[in-house]
């Protein structure tokens, strides 16, 4: 399904430099397609191109860039089924998982077609003294010139889209380094983009080694740098990016709240999917489950038993649900963290065992809160159980995290469900679901150690534009 091998594209062409990126099936470890490698010559001229060509991206009318943005819709979903496989293979991602994504992505590139004519400014009374009397204030929104664009393993393509969709529609050129371990969606997305008439230079999409990539965070001809990945990488980057305004996508340890007057059922059933749904490789996956007392033994009977049934294996095969993780190394990473956590006291419920890549889903109850598998983003299919007696209390150990990205309550309390928005030190919080809901025009992103910074089309466009202000004068006769 996937091409032997895939070009990188430098200033909208595609070229197939070598083939020294070797791209594996996360699943069998077999090796599934090679990919060009860009050195630093190659991202060099790649900066250069899309600065050569802001000019005439800023040129272009909002409905041209409209068109090139409908344009990729068609195709997404004219390659629907190739995309979804391709992010299969190369993520590991169970097949229904990776047809939501591209579904997501579609999604995305519409939202960026119907906001590319919508970048409007504003008529300002500047008369507020009589010094100002005669002059009126226009402002209007300009690119903010070319973007660096560093996006996860994740979602190969949806978490590219976050950052180039609104580079289109916002009239920015742009350079995106794609996961290494994952660029086959992102390159799918050049191979469209060269298709439109977008100007000479202004895409660039290159898959390269982590120290090939300095130039995308210190380079000074980039505007503007957008990360999203681990909060290590992401506020090392940050340190490193010079004058540019950085936004960061970094992680997360959500918790979800289940009060007392929740719907057991309802409850449990979003949660066993925002926990585990992609092998729980997601910065909003749920994590630490905090069940009122009055609850929980109720939930976690029927929570373990549903978590223990969760199907195991093959990503291709329709009916798994759990697939590999990322890598090996991530997988023992994370079995040694639930061994830690035993260790000091927590019990585990289910799951626990790893091989290779695959990670059991796993329910932990309990034990000390100061354990990594408490405090750090586990990225990986385990939750951890706590019961509450209040809801003040619950709030407190949702806050309780150097992490605040969003936050999941299940209650019917009005009263509650606002107390909660008010309290809470996250980005967004999800009343009635899970933390892991998303739908691409809403704001996102954290606070604390999770980000800086919102995407959701709308907010991206507002980072990757300036305010201009006009003034005019009347003379006063
Ligand atoms: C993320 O993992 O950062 C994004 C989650 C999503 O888009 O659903």
């Amino acid at each position: 399904m996937l091409q032997s091998a895939y070009p990188y594209y430098l200033a909208n062409e595609a070229v197939f430099a070598n083939k020294d990126l070797a791209v594996t099936d996360k699943y069998t470890g077999e090796t599934a397609s090679y990919v060009a490698k860009a050195d630093s010559t190659a991202i060099d001229k790649a900066i250069a191109a899309a600065v050569a060509a802001q000019p005439a991206m800023t040129a272009l009318p909002p409905y041209e860039r409209q068109a090139v943005l409908e344009h990729c819709v068609k195709r997404f979903r004219e390659r629907f089924d190739e995309m979804a496989m391709a992010l299969c293979i190369e993520a590991g991602k169970p097949i229904k998982d990776a047809e939501g994504e591209v579904t997501r992505l579609i999604d995305t590139f519409k939202i960026a077609a119907e906001e590319a004519v919508r970048i409007d400014g504003e008529v300002l009374n500047l008369e507020i003294t009589p010094r100002a009397k005669g002059y009126q204030g226009m402002t209007k929104k300009v690119p903010i010139g070319p973007c660096s664009f560093i996006s996860p393993f994740n979602f190969p393509l949806n978490l590219a889209a976050h950052k180039v969709a609104p580079a289109i529609a916002a009239g920015c050129t742009f350079v995106l380094k794609p996961a290494s371990r994952t660029p086959i969606g992102a390159l799918i997305i050049g191979e469209i983009l060269a298709e439109t008439q977008l100007p000479k230079g202004a895409f660039s999409i290159l898959p390269c080694s982590r120290d090939g990539a300095d130039l995308f965070t210190e380079d000074e001809r980039l505007k503007l740098l957008s990360f999203t990945g681990s909060p290590d990488i992401g506020w090392a980057l940050k340190a490193r990016a010079g004058k540019k305004p950085v936004i960061l996508e970094l992680g997360g340890n959500a918790a979800c709240i289940v009060d007392e007057d929740a719907d057991l059922e309802d409850a449990i059933e979003r949660i066993v999917f925002g926990a585990y749904y992609q092998s729980g490789q997601s910065c909003i996956s749920v994590q630490r489950i905090l069940v009122h007392q009055s609850r929980y033994d109720e939930f976690k009977q029927c929570f373990v038993d549903k978590v223990s049934a969760l199907k195991s294996g093959d990503p291709k095969d329709r009916d798994t649900f759990i697939g590999p993780m990322i890598a090996e190394s991530e997988a023992e990473r994370l079995k040694q963290w639930i061994d830690a956590g035993v260790a000091a006291g927590a019990t585990l419920l289910c799951g626990g065992q790893q091989k290779g890549a695959m990670l059991e889903a796993t329910v932990l109850e309990g034990g000390p809160l100061n354990t990594d598998i408490n405090t750090e983003e586990a990225f990986g299919p385990v939750t951890v159980l706590h019961a509450f007696d209040d809801f003040e209390e619950a709030l407190a150990q949702t806050n309780n995290s150097k992490f605040g990205l969003q936050a999941g309550i299940f209650t019917r309390d009005i009263y509650k469900a606002h107390k909660a928005w008010d309290e809470l030190d996250v980005g967004g919080v999800v009343i009635g679901d899970v933390p892991s809901w998303r739908v691409d025009n809403m704001p996102y992103g954290g606070v604390k150690d999770s980000g800086l910074g919102r995407e959701g089309i709308r907010w991206a466009i507002e980072d990757m534009t300036e305010t201009r202000l006009m003034v005019i004068r009347t003379p006063q006769t």
